[in-house]
């Protein structure tokens, strides 16, 4: 198992080119599979989750290439409507491809899928929305079968679910009648998502607002050869940025545009840095002193994202005042703050609040990840602590972050990546 070992205290600088987002790559790959073709995805980052995407693809059926930041998936031959259960466990995104394989094959199996432990995560309103559409479901035990078509009409999520709006945006496509889906989630990823899509040639439009519209096609089977460029990847961007502040650093990054996380700066605003952007660069500062952003609430797009909710807790330990952090979309996603307490932290959780009293200098000590992007708060803790600081269980920091020790080393941290003892 490897670790990170951080040495703190050193003000991040320079630059950084922020790569293509997992949760753009990750419903992009699996909507492959809904058109034959040979689909040349392009800034896909180089992650786990994005090698078991690709295993999945393989498991069914598929040629990959996985190159460069370039996955070429040739989904011209689908055999298997199955997605292995080993494999479902690994990742939630694998639930997917219920979607793609209903539109290219009319059935799909799939088994209760894995992915962080941040929550319950149950996938009732990919189901709902499924049978609204006209597909049969059913479940037996732990295995989820669906077949059938879909009979177009309207689709209604009883809440804007990222991962069931991809997934019905998927399914829709098999149907010759119209689907609108109301209440969907607004992320930019779906928008990339239908980008995707309609390069495929599917008639897909209202990405990005609460209903999306589906129009199906007779050609569904025709091979279309594709070459798609992944968007930015917001959250990376938000986590580096929070070491940037976190630090005391200054730094820019290059292809990110801050429309895509005005919720993000706004708030790292509020704690006193300063943000220039123009066209797809940020610049961000960091003040003398962080403040407390005061309240904080994660909510769907354009809201103050639930990716960034550790992050930030970890940057309010060190700014001055007091903070309150409501979990506004998972049941559980509080997991590092015993480790941050650990390391000095003053944090208190009240059902969906973490209340954080600020002005807290954190020591470096051993520590361990438990999530994605807990696991990044931590190494943030790490670069803002005195002393050094080991992040044990970094597997979970590389589903999501490519190489993410090297591009804070771009920026000046101290951080090397170990094999623990
Ligand atoms: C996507 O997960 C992202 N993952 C998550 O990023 C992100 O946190 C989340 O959207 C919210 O923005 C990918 O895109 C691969 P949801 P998803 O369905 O689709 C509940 C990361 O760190 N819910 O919008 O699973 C659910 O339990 C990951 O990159 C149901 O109750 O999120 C949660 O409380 C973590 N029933 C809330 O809705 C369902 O059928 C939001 O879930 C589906 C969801």
């Amino acid at each position: 198992m490897d670790c990170y070992h951080i040495q703190g205290g050193v003000p991040l600088a320079g630059e950084y080119r922020i790569k293509g987002a997992k949760n753009s790559a990750l419903p992009v790959l699996a909507a492959a599979v809904a058109r034959p073709g040979i689909h040349e995805i392009h800034d896909c980052p180089c992650i786990d989750d994005v090698f078991v995407m690709e295993e999945i693809l393989q498991s069914l059926g598929a040629d990959t290439q996985f190159k460069d930041n370039c996955l070429v998936a040739d989904t011209r031959n689908i055999c298997s409507t199955r997605v292995p259960q080993e494999i479902m466990s690994r990742m939630r995104s694998s639930v997917f491809l219920m979607g793609s394989l209903l539109a290219r094959c009319g059935e799909a199996t799939i088994t209760r899928p894995g992915g962080c432990k941040i929550g319950s995560r149950p996938i009732d309103i990919h189901i709902e929305g499924l049978k609204q559409m006209g597909f049969d479901v059913e479940i037996q035990g732990d295995e989820i079968k669906c077949r059938g078509r879909c009979r177009g009409g309207r689709v209604m999520l009883s809440y804007p679910s990222v991962g069931a709006t991809e997934n019905l945006m998927m399914a829709a496509t098999c149907s010759r009648e119209e689907t609108v889906i109301e209440n969907c989630a607004c992320e930019p990823e779906i928008v990339d998502l239908q980008g995707f899509m309609k390069t495929c040639g599917f008639d897909v439009s209202g990405g990005g607002t609460n209903r999306i519209t589906v129009r199906g096609k007779a050609d569904n089977e025709i091979p279309v050869d594709t070459m798609y460029f992944i968007v930015e990847d917001r959250i990376e961007a938000a986590t580096y940025m929070a070491a940037v502040l976190g630090t005391g650093g200054r730094a820019v990054f290059r292809n990110i545009r801050a429309g895509l996380m005005e919720a993000v700066l706004g708030v790292y605003q509020r704690m006193g840095a300063k943000v220039r952007s123009f066209d797809n660069v940020i610049e961000i500062s960091a003040p003398a002193k962080l403040k407390s952003p005061g309240i904080v609430v994660t909510a769907p797009f354009p809201g103050f994202p639930t990716d960034c909710q550790p992050q930030l807790l970890t940057l309010c330990t060190g700014a001055s005042g007091l903070t309150t952090i409501r979990e506004g979309v998972f049941d559980e996603r509080f997991t590092h703050k015993k480790e941050l307490i650990k390391m000095g932290a003053n944090i208190e959780i009240c059902g969906k609040n973490a209340i954080i009293k600020g002005d807290t200098a954190l020591r470096g000590c051993r520590i361990s990840a438990a999530d994605l992007r807990g696991g990044a708060a931590l190494v943030l803790a790490g670069l803002s602590a005195k002393g050094e600081t080991t992040v044990d269980n970094i597997y979970h920091i590389d589903r999501g972050y490519e190489k993410l020790d090297e591009g804070l080393r771009q920026l000046g941290g101290i951080i090397e990546r170990r094999t623990s003892d």
